[in-house]
């Protein structure tokens, strides 16, 4: 990949997009294409549009959050249908100030990131373009030049809807450069970008003795102060604070709560009216998206003052409560990983499923329901089948709390444990037991966690482990099986012979020593008895099992392992029971024998090559496997 040909494409890109133009050819513009005009909160809901929708179980799926916030399609779409869309639409709420609340490091400044990159791409686009007055810091809206008094015409000609009062600045310009002829006012297309603060501002709080309320709204310009003589010319006035540069598209106001209130106020005019104040000047008109967000703590305490009642009544709040899906917290670790220094390190299959399921765990909500244990619970969740519970049950029981999701341990934390136990002890390779490990040091020295939730996580850590413990049974199990497959063969073979005999009440040749032996009686019954034929039952087994062979034969059909589903499955458990001793003796011997190094090596091998271990960590399953078969 070239990289220079790439920025110089980029370059040419944006120089094609270039427009510019006076005021008149932008309205032959807006004839052809009148959504040239739309609010800011149209624009954001139409970029996210744009990208698809899926219904997914009778749920909107927006595709515009798809590729990197998981588990949260609830909230998406609540956040949605019922702020972006009827924003869009004009209605009450897009004079809200939108407060996302959720837990920590659930997602909430990754979704605004989301929002702010998605502008810049969308500004590129046709739908997304935005024109505006030239050189204007502010980027004002070239309608805004339309004369009051000639809106309703226009609107009735053109079908857009202005909003706003032109600013001192360009009502200055207009009649010092243009000599007041409208028309004439240069139009230009821009292009959003949070680098150039375009469109997009970000503001966060510091400390309130030091913060300046200019950082919102501009200052006074003391260079050209002489130039102009007074303090009340908008050319002596820096429109350079981040509501002047979020001029239609979106601000971000982080961590909100924690803001001082004189900078909260402000907020409140612009919300409501559209406008905010600045410097000496009237109102300046201003169009955009505020997007905040907070704790929920911090959100309480908020509403729990009285004087905060006229800013809490102005803002709409959706929560963004943590996934409860534990494949989606899944791929939340692994992108975060992709983004960190450890993506080189190599992670053990189901490290990272067992380590979600331990943070779900410590999410989810004790039931009321009787027969509804949180384990269960977290499989339902997931999309998993339990016994007993339908589609229709799941749906209920997420209506059984509001606030699940609202508290737990989040991803950051699990990371954290995951790189710090990496580094501080120089691993290549870490498996579930050492990240569960890892979370459990954790929290007994985390400063705020309650002693109460505490016990309760350490619970957790053990249901988890449980769990692991028998993925890791299964996988290793299946490793041996698959180089057992010849002994399923071998081993039917040999109960077919016996049952052969028996049947006909004849011996059976020793395959060595050629004597004649009585049929090997135990042999056959530890394979029935693994699907539960009883002795009286036997005869009849073996017999139907006779009657089935030579009706293959007839048919001139092979007769092998997989023909008869019930002796498939005898012949199966046998060799797992089997197996048990053999993985239990091959994994836990410490002075393996020829032959049990060369079986190791078989199931390294598969276990490398198919299940995705690498040989330190396939060899520590293998390990811990046999120490829990030991047990
Ligand atoms: N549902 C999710 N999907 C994808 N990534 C997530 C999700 N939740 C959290 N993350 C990841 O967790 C990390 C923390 O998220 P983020 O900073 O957006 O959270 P926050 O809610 O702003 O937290 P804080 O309250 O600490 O500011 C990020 O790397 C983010 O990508
Ligand atoms: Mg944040």
């Amino acid at each position: 990949m070239d990289i220079l040909k790439k920025v110089q494409d980029y370059r040419e890109d944006q120089e094609r997009l270039k427009w510019e133009g006076t005021l008149a050819d932008y309205l032959e513009l807006l004839k052809e294409r009148p959504y040239l005009a739309q609010s800011a909160h149209s624009r954001v809901y139409n970029m996210i549009k744009h990208k698809g929708v899926e219904e997914v179980n009778g749920r909107k799926v927006y595709k515009f959050f798809g590729d990197q916030l998981f588990g949260l399609e609830e909230a998406l779409e609540k956040l949605v249908e019922e702020y972006f869309h009827p924003a869009a639409k004009r209605l009450d709420v897009r004079k809200r100030i939108l407060l996302l609340m959720g837990p920590v490091s659930g997602g909430k400044s990754t979704l605004v990131t989301i929002l702010k990159r998605g502008l810049e791409k969308f500004s590129l686009t046709d739908e997304g373009a935005v024109y505006a007055i030239k050189g204007c810091p502010m980027h004002e809206d070239p309608l805004h030049l339309i004369p009051h008094h000639l809106r309703t015409e226009f609107e009735a000609a053109y079908g857009i809807k202005i909003e706003g009062n032109l600013s001192p600045l360009n009502t200055m310009r207009l009649e010092k450069e243009y000599e007041g002829r409208i028309e004439d006012v240069m139009v230009e297309r821009v292009f959003f970008s949070e680098d150039k603060r375009t469109g997009i501002g970000t503001f966060s709080p510091s400390d309130p003795k030091s913060q300046d309320i200019a950082d919102l709204t501009g200052s006074i310009d003391f260079s050209t102060i002489a130039e102009y003589g007074s303090e009340s010319d908008p050319r002596a006035y820096r429109f350079d604070g981040e509501l002047n540069k979020a001029n239609r598209g979106i601000m971000e106001f982080q961590e909100m709560l924690k803001c001082d209130e004189k900078f909260l106020w402000h907020l409140l005019s612009l919300t409501q009216e559209g406008n905010f104040k600045a410097g000496r000047f009237a109102l300046i008109s201003a169009d955009e998206l505020i997007v905040a967000h907070t704790n929920e703590s911090e959100y309480r305490s908020f509403i729990a003052n009285k004087k905060n009642e006229a800013l809490h009544s102005r803002m709409i709040v959706m929560p963004v409560p943590y996934n409860l899906k534990v494949s989606e917290e899944e791929r939340i670790y692994n992108k975060m990983i992709n983004e960190s220094d450890i993506k080189d390190v190599h992670i053990a299959p189901h490290t990272l499923r067992v380590a979600a399921m331990f943070t779900i765990l410590t999410r989810l909500k004790e039931s009321d329901q009787a027969n509804l244990s949180v384990l269960k619970k977290m499989y339902l969740y997931d999309g998993q089948n339990v016994e007993g519970f339908s589609d229709a049950d799941v749906q209920e029981m997420k209506k059984e709390f509001h606030d699940e999701g609202m508290s737990g341990i989040d991803p950051r934390y699990v990371i954290n444990r995951i790189s710090s136990t990496i580094i501080k002890k120089e691993m290549t390779s870490i498996n579930a037991l050492d990240v569960l490990r890892s979370l459990k040091d954790g929290l007994e020295n985390h400063p705020s966690i309650s002693k109460e939730d505490k016990e309760r996580y350490m619970n957790f850590i053990s249901v988890a482990r449980k769990e692991y413990d028998d993925l890791a049974k299964k996988e290793v199990q299946k490793a041996f099986v698959y180089s057992y497959e010849e002994s399923a063969k071998t081993l039917m073979d040999n109960y077919l012979d016996n049952v052969e005999a028996f049947c006909n009440k004849a011996k059976i040749h020793d395959p060595l020593t050629g004597d004649e032996m009585q049929p090997d009686e135990k042999l056959m019954r530890s394979i029935e008895e693994q699907i539960g034929i009883s002795e009286n039952a036997k005869k009849a087994f073996r017999e139907e099992i006779l009657i089935r062979i030579s009706a293959y034969a007839r048919k001139g059909k092979k007769f092998d392992y997989q023909s008869h589903e019930r002796l498939r499955e005898a012949i199966q458990k046998k060799l797992f029971a089997d197996l048990k001793d053999v993985v239990k003796i091959t994994t836990s011997t410490k002075t393996p024998d020829e032959q049990q190094l060369k079986k190791i090596n078989e199931v390294v091998v598969t276990l490398v090559d198919e299940y995705g271990y690498n040989s330190t960590s396939a060899n520590e399953l293998l390990r811990y496997v046999g120490s829990l078969l030991n047990r």
